[in-house]
């Protein structure tokens, strides 16, 4: 029997429209001949909606219209699957109006892609493609997983982090703290979002300021971080899990400006040719000597397993053109397109790819149904009600 997909993509993240594309490039390129799959669009307002329509990406040029046409969803566990129930309830007859054995999440960004999915995923009892929570949650906070992968031994650049509202009450101790530690040009970052969204490089005292309103703007957690000169990034993915795990070919993205904007990633490659980030500027393979490349995947795999990823990661490196010092920069847990153009050198079609991660998901529900969760206490029974002094554990 087929297994029954559901694809989910879209909520409520300012990479909303790139996950709609990863989403429906997901459904298009998954081998209809072993899943039967089902697309979940996750609206702004984070409600979940299928239908016909909703794998097309035609029909994303008016959403409301597409809403209207589409059958409105609650996912709910029941009999070892998840079952899609139609909201509002039909009046008579039965409101289930599919089922889904494994959820596929194409989603970038807050409220998403940061371990929030993945939770719903597993209150929900159903098995999911990629990362688990923590390694979702964790690579979506850029001074977490900075913390994580130096605790592993992997060469990160030092960070000062800040609350923007600490700031407001005493900027000026703030960034005397930052003068202090780190040099001019610095890097502001909110520290909790995605595609280049709130970050500028900072040149001098006035500089920083202007950069920490505008990050404030995106997050209450700021980030500032020396500015890396002669940048050259490299990023290459990492497909697998904890036991094995290998690492893809490497790219160099190209920006048009210092840091690569969200224009960059995903409007002037990917609006015009539809391929999402497949459609950024890049040049593949990187243009780095052998030894390089193979410490750059080397670097990579260490990272998905210093936060113990599963499925495909991209792991984005800080490079110095001159001095050829490397800093990871981060881990997107869910990338762009799944990085698909990074494997393809290596003879691995898109379909291949979502074969694998699909396994992978499937082998951890696997190993996690060896796992006890629950033991007997005998708790509830010896509680006699009406105590005031509760339990405690
Ligand atoms: N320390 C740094 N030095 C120089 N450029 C940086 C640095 N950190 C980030 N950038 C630039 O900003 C871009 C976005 O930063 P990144 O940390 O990758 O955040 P995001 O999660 O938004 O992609 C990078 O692709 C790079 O162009
Ligand atoms: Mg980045």
């Amino acid at each position: 029997m087929k297994i029954k997909l559901g694809v989910f993509f879209g909520g409520r993240s300012v990479e909303h429209e790139v996950s709609v594309i990863t989403g429906i490039q997901t459904i298009n390129n998954l081998d209809k001949s072993k899943y039967d799959v089902i697309p979940i669009y996750i609206s702004r307002e984070n409600s979940f909606y299928t239908g016909e329509r909703i794998g097309n990406i035609e029909e994303y040029r008016d959403i409301k219209a597409l809403i209207k046409k589409s059958v409105r969803i609650i996912p709910v566990s029941g009999s070892g699957r998840c079952e899609l129930i139609r909201y509002p309830l039909k009046r008579l007859g039965s409101s289930v109006y599919d089922y889904i054995d494994i959820a596929f999440p194409a989603v970038h960004g807050t409220n998403t892609e940061d371990g929030t999915i993945q939770g719903f995923f597993r209150t929900l009892d159903i098995p999911f493609v990629g990362s688990d929570i923590l390694p979702s949650a964790a690579g979506m906070d850029k001074y977490a997983m900075k913390t994580l992968f130096r605790d592993a031994g992997l060469p990160v650049l030092d960070a000062y982090r800040f609350n923007s509202k600490e700031y407001y009450k005493s900027p000026g101790n703030i960034v005397q703290t930052l003068e202090e530690k780190l040099r001019y040009p610095m890097i502001v970052k909110p520290g909790n979002l995605g595609s280049s969204v709130g970050i500028k490089i900072a040149r001098d005292r006035g500089g920083l300021g202007d950069a920490i309103d505008y990050a404030a703007g995106f997050a209450r957690t700021i980030l500032v971080e020396n500015a890396v000169e002669n940048l050259m990034e490299i990023n290459c993915a990492v497909l697998g899990d904890y036991e094995n795990a290998r690492a893809s070919e490497c790219e160099q993205p190209l920006s048009f400006d210092e840091i690569l904007s969200y224009e960059d990633k995903y409007v002037s490659g990917g609006k015009s040719t539809g391929k999402g980030m497949g459609g950024l500027r890049r040049i593949i393979p990187a243009p780095i000597d052998d030894g390089v490349r193979e410490d750059i995947r080397s670097l990579a795999i260490r990272a998905f397993k210093a936060l113990d990823c599963s499925g495909v990661a991209r792991v984005d490196f800080l490079m110095d053109k001159l001095s050829g010092e490397v800093w990871v920069n981060e881990i997107n847990t869910i990338p762009g397109s799944l990085a698909y153009y990074l494997w393809e050198p290596l003879g691995m079609k898109y379909s291949q790819l979502l074969d694998e991660m699909i396994s992978l998901a499937m082998k951890r529900q696997r190993e996690d149904s060896e796992i006890n969760y629950e033991i007997e206490t005998g708790i509830l029974a010896g509680f006699s009600g009406g105590g005031s002094k509760g339990v405690k554990l």
